[in-house]
């Protein structure tokens, strides 16, 4: 057991026990959403000492130094001494300008910032609404939009934050849009890489993003994007993704069910299983998996046997916090 001081509070950590959640235990607000190291929200920081290093992992250098972690990955090995981060999350205030459903469970968002932006494509920010509740959501926009984001948000039955975004969130209300994040981008770099995207569910959205940045870029190498789901129903912008494969002839989108019957043109298998079956060779690709955080990982490393280089490939797991249930 591990004691964790807070200015007067003092929490204790037990075996196999986060810094979070001995401090949520004790009914301390810390800002979190995904508990899985993923949004940064949980950011606090040790003023004694040096925080284990796993709790640290995507953190900037100068937050490093400065003794940030990230209370969700923080299994203490010592005594600590923590404040809240001084480094309050920047957001600007965000207009819902419209909200139209992609398929039975999957919405368009579109909010419109009053601050710009300055994202790249690919990226996350965190949403957040007035009771302080947030969750991470992918912007699916190029960089050209900086002002209006839209965001493909899936329903969850029972979760509180995307039941509340398709059932009583409206256009005109307002929501705060944290500071974009995360190390799943695209940049114009090397235009004749070939790409690879494997997406599941709402995991496309960032590849949209990603995609139609690419192409706007003048990416020259081939596009192949692979968006799965386990039934027809759970798929989204196919005409829209036909389209754009008529308007490029570098870009192949194949769509792809892993259950039942599938009109033509439609794969059967899962995304990552359909893609890595045609493209077994990835030596020199760029490869970018989002969504199933299974998916997303078992598909990370396949990539890496596949012959793709580790720093070649880009992985937003969406993690959902189904074991936190405050
Ligand atoms: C980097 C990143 C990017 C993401 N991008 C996207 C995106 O673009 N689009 C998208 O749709 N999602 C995205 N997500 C996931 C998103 O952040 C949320 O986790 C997701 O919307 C679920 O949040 P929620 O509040 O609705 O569910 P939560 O309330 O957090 O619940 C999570 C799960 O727990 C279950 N649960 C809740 N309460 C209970 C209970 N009392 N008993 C049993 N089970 C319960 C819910 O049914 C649900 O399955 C992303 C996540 C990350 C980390
Ligand atoms: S990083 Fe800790 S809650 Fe998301």
């Amino acid at each position: 057991m591990k004691k964790i001081s807070l200015g007067d509070q003092v929490s204790f950590c037990y075996e196999g026990e986060t810094v979070l959640d001995a401090l949520l235990r004790d009914n301390i607000e810390v800002p979190n959403s995904c508990r899985q190291g993923a949004c940064q929200s949980c950011m606090v920081r040790s003023l004694d000492v040096e925080p284990p290093v796993a709790s640290q992992c995507g953190l900037k250098d100068v937050l490093r130094k400065q003794k940030h972690f990230l209370a969700c990955l923080c299994y203490p090995e010592q005594d600590m001494v923590i404040t809240l981060s001084q480094q309050p999350e920047f957001y600007t205030e965000g207009t819902v300008v419209d909200k139209k459903p992609l398929n039975q469970e999957t919405l368009l968002l579109t909010i419109e910032c009053k601050e710009p932006l300055d994202y790249y494509a690919g990226q996350f920010v965190n949403l957040k609404r007035a009771d302080g509740l947030m969750r991470s959501y992918s912007i699916a926009n190029s960089r050209s939009h900086d002002r209006k984001l839209t965001f493909h948000i899936r329903r969850l039955a029972g979760g509180r934050f995307s039941e509340w975004v398709h059932q009583e969130l409206l256009v005109g209300d307002r929501i705060a849009v944290s500071d974009p994040q995360g190390l799943c981008y695209y940049l114009p770099n090397r235009p004749e890489q070939n790409l690879l995207l494997i997406g599941t569910g709402s995991g496309l959205a960032p590849l949209v993003g990603i995609i139609t940045e690419a192409l706007q870029q003048g990416h020259t190498g081939d596009i192949h994007l692979f968006h799965g789901s386990r039934e027809m129903d759970g798929l989204y912008w196919i005409e829209e993704m036909l389209e754009l494969e008529r308007q490029y002839p570098n870009f192949h989108y194949t769509p792809c069910v892993s259950r039942g019957d599938s009109p033509e043109g439609v794969a059967i298998g899962r995304a990552n299983d359909v893609a890595l079956n045609r493209l077994p060779d990835l030596k020199g690709w760029r490869v970018f998996l989002c969504g199933h955080p299974e998916m997303v990982n078992e598909t990370k490393r396949q990539a890496y046997l596949n012959g793709a280089s580790l720093k070649d490939i880009y992985a937003d797991a969406f993690h959902v916090a189904s074991t936190s249930l405050d």
